[in-house]
Formats: C-alpha cells, sequence, structure tokens
C-alpha cells in the first residue's frame, strides 16, 4: 500500500492507494469507529462495492446507512442535496455522524457538499471508484453541484479525513470512464512534472492494458501533485488554478453539450488540446507538443475534435462567466513550457477563437 499526505496543518489527511483496501478495516482510520455512518453512492456503484464498505465499517462498530443516488453527471445539482440532508434528518443524524463518499467525482463532489453543510458540517471519508476520482475530485476538498447557468458553481472547498483509494475497483469501470480519468492524469505532466508527462506517452500500452504497477504509479504520482498544490494553496488563490488547465474550455463544451452527454474527461482532452493551441500562438510551446498530446488522447480513446454543434461564439460567451474571472479580466491556463504552467489574463478574443476553432 502506498500513503501521500495532503499537509494541510490540522486538517491534514492521508490517501490510501492499493489494492482490496475497501473490505479492509484496517483501511480505515481508527477516527471512524462507532459512529453512525452514511455511506451515500450511485445505483451503478452500490451493487458493486457497498457491502464491502459496509462490512468494513461494521467492524469498526459503526452504524451504517446508506443514500443510493441515481448515477450521472445530470443528478449533480441541489435537489439531489436536499434529498441526503433529508435522509440524514430523518435518520437523526449527529454531528458525530460520518458522511461516506463512494462512487466518482459526482458522488464525491455531492457527498463532500452535503457534509459541509448538514449541521453546518460533519466529517466525511472519500472512497472513489472511478480513475478520474481517484487522481483528482477525491483530494482537495473542492465540493459542489452545478447550475443550469455553469458547471460547479454552487460548492464549498471542505477537506475530507481521509481518501481510500483501491485499485481494485476500476476493474469494473468502463472503458470510457477510464479513459476519461487519463485525461486528468496527462494533464498534471503537461503542468507540473516533465518526467511524468515523458513517462506516460511511453507506457501508452501499459497504460490502456491496466497494468496493476502502472495504475499504482499513475495514481500515486497524481495525488502528490495534487496534493502538493493544495497544500501551498487550498482555495485557489493562485497556483491551484493551474489544476485547471483546459478546465475553461472544458466547462463550456460540457454546459453547451448538455451535462453527461460528454464525460468530463473527454471535455477536459479537448480543452486541454485548446489551452496548448494558446500555448503554440503565445509561442511559449511547439506544435509537435500538441500533435504528440493528440495522438496519444487519441490512442487512449480521447476524443480530439469539437462536435459541430458547438459553436465558438457560444463557447466565449460562457468562458467570460467561469469562475476564473477576476473583476471582469477572463484569466486562462496556459502552458509557459512543458511540464510547467502559468495564469495569463488579457488573452484577446481572437487567439481565444482560434484556439477553439484549431480543434475542429
Ligand atoms: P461519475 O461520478 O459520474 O462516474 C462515472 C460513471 O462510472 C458513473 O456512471 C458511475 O456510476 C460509474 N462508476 C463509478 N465507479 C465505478 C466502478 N468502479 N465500476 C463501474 N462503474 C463505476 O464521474 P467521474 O468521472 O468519476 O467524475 C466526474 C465529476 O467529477 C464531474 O462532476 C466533475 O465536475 C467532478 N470533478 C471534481 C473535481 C474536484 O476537484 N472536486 C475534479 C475533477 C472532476
Ligand atoms: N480539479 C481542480 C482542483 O481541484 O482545483
Amino acid at each position: 500500500m502506498l500513503s501521500v499526505m495532503v499537509g494541510l496543518g490540522e486538517r491534514q489527511y492521508s490517501i490510501e492507494i492499493g489494492s482490496d483496501l475497501l473490505s479492509s478495516s484496517k483501511s480505515y482510520l481508527p477516527f471512524v469507529a462507532n459512529r453512525a455512518a452514511l455511506i451515500i453512492t450511485d445505483d451503478n456503484v452500490a451493487p458493486l462495492y457497498l457491502s464491502q464498505v459496509d462490512s468494513a465499517l461494521e467492524q469498526h462498530g459503526c452504524q451504517v446507512f446508506h443514500y443510493v443516488l441515481n448515477a450521472g453527471e445530470q443528478q449533480k445539482h441541489l435537489d439531489s442535496i436536499a434529498a441526503i440532508y433529508q435522509q440524514a434528518l430523518s435518520l437523526k443524524l449527529d454531528r458525530q455522524c460520518l458522511f461516506v463518499a463512494l462512487g466518482g467525482g459526482v458522488v464525491g463532489d455531492m457527498t463532500g457538499f452535503a457534509a459541509a453543510t448538514y449541521l453546518r458540517g460533519v466529517p466525511f471519508i472519500q472512497i472513489p471508484t472511478t480513475l478520474l476520482s481517484q487522481v483528482d475530485s477525491s483530494v482537495g476538498g473542492k465540493t459542489g453541484v452545478n447550475h443550469t447557468l455553469g458547471k460547479n458553481m454552487i460548492g464549498a472547498f471542505y477537506q475530507p479525513k481521509q481518501v481510500i483509494i483501491d485499485i481494485e475497483t476500476l476493474q469494473t469501470l468502463p472503458a470510457r470512464e477510464y479513459a476519461a480519468g487519463l485525461a486528468e492524469v496527462i494533464k498534471y505532466g503537461l503542468i507540473a512534472d516533465l518526467n511524468f508527462l515523458q513517462w506516460l506517452m511511453v507506457n501508452t500500452k501499459a497504460i490502456i492494458e491496466m497494468d496493476d504497477g502502472v495504475l499504482m504509479k499513475i495514481i500515486e504520482r497524481s495525488c502528490e501533485i495534487k496534493a502538493e498544490v493544495v497544500a501551498a494553496d487550498e482555495r485557489e488563490k493562485g497556483i491551484r488554478a493551474h489544476l485547471n488547465f483546459g478546465h475553461t474550455f472544458c466547462h463550456a463544451i460540457e454546459n453547451i453539450l448538455g451535462y453527461g452527454n460528454w464525460l468530463h474527461g473527454e471535455a477536459v482532452a479537448v480543452g486541454m488540446l485548446m489551452a496548448m493551441n494558446l500555448s503554440v500562438s503565445l509561442g511559449q510551446v511547439p506544435q509537435s507538443a500538441v500533435d504528440a498530446l493528440a495522438d496519444w488522447l487519441e490512442d487512449v480513446g480521447l476524443p480530439t475534435k469539437l462536435p459541430e454543434q458547438v459553436a465558438t461564439s457560444d463557447m466565449i460567451q460562457l468562458m467570460a462567466g467561469d469562475k476564473k474571472v477576476e473583476f471582469g479580466v477572463l484569466r486562462l491556463i496556459t502552458l509557459k513550457s512543458l511540464g510547467e504552467a502559468e495564469i495569463r489574463s488579457n488573452i484577446s478574443e481572437d487567439l481565444i477563437a482560434k484556439a477553439i476553432d484549431t480543434c475542429r
């Protein structure tokens, strides 16, 4: 088993990464003991893994309750949060209870937000079961839901007490979801670690074959990079914005296509290519780097082209409402060089349009 710490002082927590962790009570911190635990999951994950988590928590003397959401990004809205409150209140769960997020990023983001706000805050742990949630969304405490006017627009920064990553859960993950997670993995190489980027490009076959050692390495390195960034800038005043490389484009694509029609990671893939196109226009990375990225994304099964129905003008309009806009000025993440990101503002609309249209 590997362990990565998120160094946030008294709110620090560990990310445990390994095999067969869900059903072993030893994976869980002693702090969970004897609490009423509300496990929040979705209807795809529940039949696969809920009983394993139940029994591990029961071994800790927990009284275990469940709330099972319908799966999917379309469920990530405030009505689902209200339904979780309803369940917790009906069960009379008090501040000593524990919320447990068992599932992908949708379950994790919503459970975290419900935990942040139920009784003004109860502890929660993350048990991510998609690659995307294991390398990204379960770490760092961004929680929340979508609004019809924008993705992840309602939420809170609220850290989990622990993250438990069992790589065995990836065996049941649909191939399309696995590929979506790989988009966030290569993001870390692009923004923060050239060696990791090169390693990912060389090991494409083993990555596609889901070799256990390779999975451990990509999850550990991704979590290390994310933990380091979050520890330095928990509330995204600066460097944490680098983790949003490609995401301003991505959120506009997801919104226009309708949440859930493209997976988040698929939109990240095309969004990163757009951000790379921008970096080429700004003279920061060579065109060959964009071509290599596009080839890798295609090899692992990710899209590299924007669907025809997505108009450039609609994207630009939505991007103007991004969370990174400050005093009305859009800030975008570009690459200073391969393996190093930076925040840029005042990029002309023409350059942004060109970066989008190059993905047609
Ligand atoms: P998801 O939660 O919708 O899960 C994808 C699908 O896989 C779902 O149908 C789910 O039921 C199913 N599933 C989950 N685990 C499974 C398993 N082991 N076997 C079989 N099926 C399984 O999507 P996701 O890609 O995990 O997460 C995307 C969400 O994460 C988006 O809402 C995005 O905004 C959010 N996100 C948040 C952060 C953050 O920092 N909080 C970062 C990145 C993404
Ligand atoms: N996924 C971006 C962040 O956590 O900041």
